[in-house]
């Protein structure tokens, strides 16, 4: 019988495995996967390919050479016969040429490279558009996320507007992760006690897979996040919606019920309520006080830094973006954590698990179900709704200033003519708003109070959020302003 595996059979065989192979590894470089870097979705990842493509083409430059050499004197001095071929000691010639090369190959490369890191490494420049600060730090196991100038603290989602450099410091409280989101940037290390900075904008609105890309311990493969990134206006209204409070839920609701066991269980390291005046410094000294809690007594302790939950309802993953934020899941999760994400803190700290001794949470099923619907009906009510606090007697001077400060104008307009903290200082704006437009002064401020994209000041952007307030609010808040001189 002839053997069906003949030589040029075993050609063909190897040919059509090394083609699958090729695929299949290639497959892997296709722009449309989640993770792809290749899939470009921004300039900073575009110029980071850009590097990659040009140093590959110089490689394969390099290994053509380099191999044709070698195939070329294989067999150009093969052995003919026993006689000892001419012994050469040193060529100058050659010498020299395969040092000069080299460094020329070399400097090709590091020239873009070194140009690409300090691009990197300066921040964001200013001149690509209004940049937003984010503030990004990695815990066991998973990201925190702080807007310093919206005063928004949210988790392993990380929401950003289209078209505008956004500034990462990267800081880490007890783990080294790697920040990497492939379409927008490459990865740079979240290091306890060493900020680094990453930089990058997003081109189009979507949702974008972030990995941690460093061996982090045991829930490594398990640290993903999502930078989802909206139009502008769409980012201003998550802001708002982040500044919002929830619906109010029914009494005796199993969401009110769930409420109740929150406070009781969870709270204590997970805030559900960033949305109050004010909740962002409380929530960072909270955050504080957690990590220095367990720093502490780690073995013992029944607090640890936790993911923030204000308005829960609105985020897509679970367990830093591991699975979808279904009620079945939610419910699982709570149940027992580490039977989706092994190394949770959650299981080794709250004294709800450590009432048991399967390490399961210590409710009921029906409890758990309500902590459930709970979190997941925290999404944001009513912008319009955004309750303009009461204030009484004084002068409409007197009011307005105090509307200033309980709505927040404060956080983004200063006192000071000097200083400029998001919008404008308004000092002296009385005077500059009459000449701005034939308004008068009075109504250049009403208007911009009502609508903030009325008029925008060159060199700033329309980032403003204000609750729906009464026409005698909004004259009494422009009383006060018109003093500031
Ligand atoms: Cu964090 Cu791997």
């Amino acid at each position: 019988m002839q053997h069906w595996l003949t030589p040029s059979n075993f050609n063909k065989l190897a040919l059509v495995v090394l083609a699958l192979a090729a695929t299949s590894i290639l497959a892997a470089c296709s722009p449309e996967h989640p993770q792809s870097t290749f899939g470009y979705g921004g300039p900073v990842a575009r110029d980071q390919g850009d590097l990659f493509i040009l140093i590959f083409w110089i490689a394969v430059a390099v290994f053509i050479v380099v191999e044709g050499a070698i195939i070329y004197a294989a067999i150009r001095y093969r052995r003919r016969d026993d006689k000892i071929p001419k012994q050469v000691h040193g060529n100058t010639k050659l010498e020299i040429t395969w040092t000069v090369l080299p460094s020329i190959v070399i400097a090709a490369i590091a020239v873009p490279t070194i140009i690409g890191i300090w691009e990197q490494q300066r921040g964001a420049p200013t001149d690509m558009g209004d940049v937003l600060e984010v503030e990004a730090i990695g815990h066991r196991w998973w990201f925190e996320f702080r807007y310093p100038n919206q005063e928004v603290v949210t988790a392993n989602e990380m929401h950003i507007p289209v078209g505008r450099p956004v500034n990462v410091q990267l800081a880490s409280q007890d783990v080294i992760h790697s920040f990497w989101v492939p379409k927008l940037a490459g990865k740079i290390d979240m290091v306890p006690l060493n900020d680094n900075l990453l930089w990058f904008i997003a081109e189009e609105p979507g949702v974008y897979d972030g990995q941690c890309a460093e061996f982090c311990g045991i829930a490594h493969a398990h640290m993903r996040f999502r930078v989802i990134a909206h139009t502008e206006e769409g980012f201003q209204q998550w802001v708002a919606g982040m500044r919002t409070p929830p619906v109010a839920f029914e009494s005796g609701s199993p969401e009110q019920q769930g409420q109740t066991l929150f406070a009781t269980h969870c709270k204590t390291c997970h805030t559900d309520d960033s949305w109050r005046q004010d909740a962002y410094s409380l929530e960072i000294q909270q955050q504080d006080s957690r990590w220095a809690t367990w720093l502490d007594d780690i073995e013992n302790s029944r607090i640890v830094s936790a993911p923030n939950m204000t308005h829960y309802g609105d985020r897509l993953f679970l367990g830093a973006g591991i699975k979808e934020n279904s009620r079945e899941n939610l419910i699982k999760w709570i149940n027992d954590p580490n039977d989706i994400k092994i190394g949770t803190s959650m299981q080794a700290h709250a004294a709800v698990y450590q009432e048991r001794d399967d390490n399961k949470i210590n409710l009921s099923s029906q409890e758990v179900e309500n902590i459930a619907d709970y979190l997941l009906g925290l999404v944001p009510g009513d912008i319009e709704q955004l309750a303009a606090p009461q204030i009484t007697g004084g002068t409409p001077e007197e009011r307005g200033e105090q509307l200033f400060v309980s709505i927040g104008c404060n956080a983004c307009h200063s006192l000071d003519a000097d200083t400029t903290i998001v919008g404008p200082s308004l000092i002296g704006i009385a005077d500059r708003a009459g000449t701005r437009t034939s308004l008068s002064a009075e109504d250049y401020m009403r208007q911009s109070i009502n609508d903030p994209a009325a008029f925008i000041v060159d060199g700033f952007t329309n980032s403003m959020v204000v609750p729906k307030l009464p026409a005698s609010q909004v004259d009494d808040l422009i009383a006060y302003i018109s003093t500031l001189k």
